[in-house]
């Protein structure tokens, strides 16, 4: 016997969830590598400081992008040293289950599973990132009633109508946290005439950003370079402004909520209208998010608790579901087994 996992191999975060000891571990999905002898220098947030500031024998990388992952031998390699790094080697992990976005292919769900098993896992359970992001808010997901979960993450949002168990309407879009950074990035250059990186645009986005203006107050520091003089330079970011470059990608978001709500069977729609639409992920964080889905569709919109967990809470709720595999069992099963 051994103990069972659950992970959220995450765009921006890898989380870790161990049965009868919760989540252990909640990191950004990074790894630097010594481009001399391809050897691993850090993973997870000692990685994630290097991030832009490596130099020429190193490299800090995200080994998934928009969802999947983009480089299997890397993404392997950080999923084992976060494991390793707490559970020891020599305790047996027999089986884990992982999430995956709604909409992928077969090839990138085998990308995943083999990333995992490399690790050291025998059997690999997967299942679709709102059915776990619903599980981990507190649906019961298993009752014939419809539940609109929207889950925005770093990489991808999932949106998906669960009834049963399982999915009646969803879509999987790259309009999430990442793509909210690249739009602060693109303004600071437009607006101040200033590069900024990454870490400094989701930093400011964290702080201050917004989609509406007037939802919060305040002002943040950025540092970068003036693309005219090329020297180090600085701005005050105020909180309004923030609206600017964010509420076209948070506007893609809410388009697709609308979409699905078309495309919902009746009886479904019924429920989501007395229950509401709820947020998980990362994203859903982001100031004026909830008013703008509420206001575009007239539903009650609920951010749900601790949202950046609810994935990774909700596949360790559902490693209960892998003794049913199988077993002929009539009740819903909102996993499959891959291996
Ligand atoms: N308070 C906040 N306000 C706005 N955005 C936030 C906040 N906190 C985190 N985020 C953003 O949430 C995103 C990460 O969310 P999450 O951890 O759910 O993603 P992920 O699961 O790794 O990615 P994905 O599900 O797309 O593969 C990042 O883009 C991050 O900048
Ligand atoms: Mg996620």
């Amino acid at each position: 016997m051994g103990i069972d996992v659950a992970i959220d191999l995450g765009t921006s975060r890898t989380r870790i969830f161990l049965q009868n000891k919760g989540i252990v571990v909640d990191q950004p999905s990074v790894i630097t590598i010594n481009l001399e002898n391809d050897s691993v220098v850090a993973v997870g947030q000692q990685a994630y400081v290097m991030l832009g500031r490596t130099s020429s024998k190193m490299e800090a990388i995200y080994p998934l992008s928009g969802g999947v992952i983009s480089d299997l031998e890397l993404a392997e390699e950080m999923i084992s040293l976060l494991l390793h790094s707490v559970v020891s080697s020599k305790i047996g992990m027999p089986r884990a289950i992982a999430s995956v976005p709604g909409e992928i292919t077969e090839v990138e769900k085998r990308a995943v599973v083999n990333s995992i098993s490399g690790a050291g896992i025998r059997r690999v359970c997967l299942i679709e990132d709102p059915v776990a992001a619903a599980i981990g808010a507190g649906i019961d997901i298993e009752s014939p009633h419809g539940s609109f979960v929207v889950d925005i993450g770093g990489g991808t949002t999932d949106m998906a109508v669960i009834s049963l168990g399982g999915i009646s309407v969803s879509r999987t879009i790259k309009h999430a946290g990442n793509a909210m950074d690249d739009e602060i990035i693109k303004y600071v250059r437009n607006k101040y005439n200033m590069l900024i990186g990454k870490r400094t645009a989701e930093e400011a986005k964290i702080k201050i950003g917004c989609v509406l203006p007037g939802v919060i107050k305040g002002t943040h520091r950025i540092k970068g370079r003036n693309l005219v003089t090329g020297m180090p330079c600085w701005v005050d970011l105020e909180a309004d402004e923030m609206a600017e470059p964010l509420a076209e990608p948070a506007q893609v978001i809410v388009e697709q909520v609308q979409d699905i709500l078309e495309e919902t069977p009746p009886e479904l729609t019924g429920d989501i209208y007395s229950d509401g639409i709820v947020l998980t992920g990362g994203g859903s964080q982001l100031a004026g998010l909830d008013l703008l889905i509420q206001r575009a569709t007239n539903l009650k919109v609920r951010i749900a608790d601790d949202p950046s967990t609810c994935v990774v809470r909700g596949c360790g709720e559902a490693i209960k579901y892998i003794d049913r595999l199988g077993k002929n069992d009539s009740g819903v099963n909102p996993i499959t087994d891959q291996y």
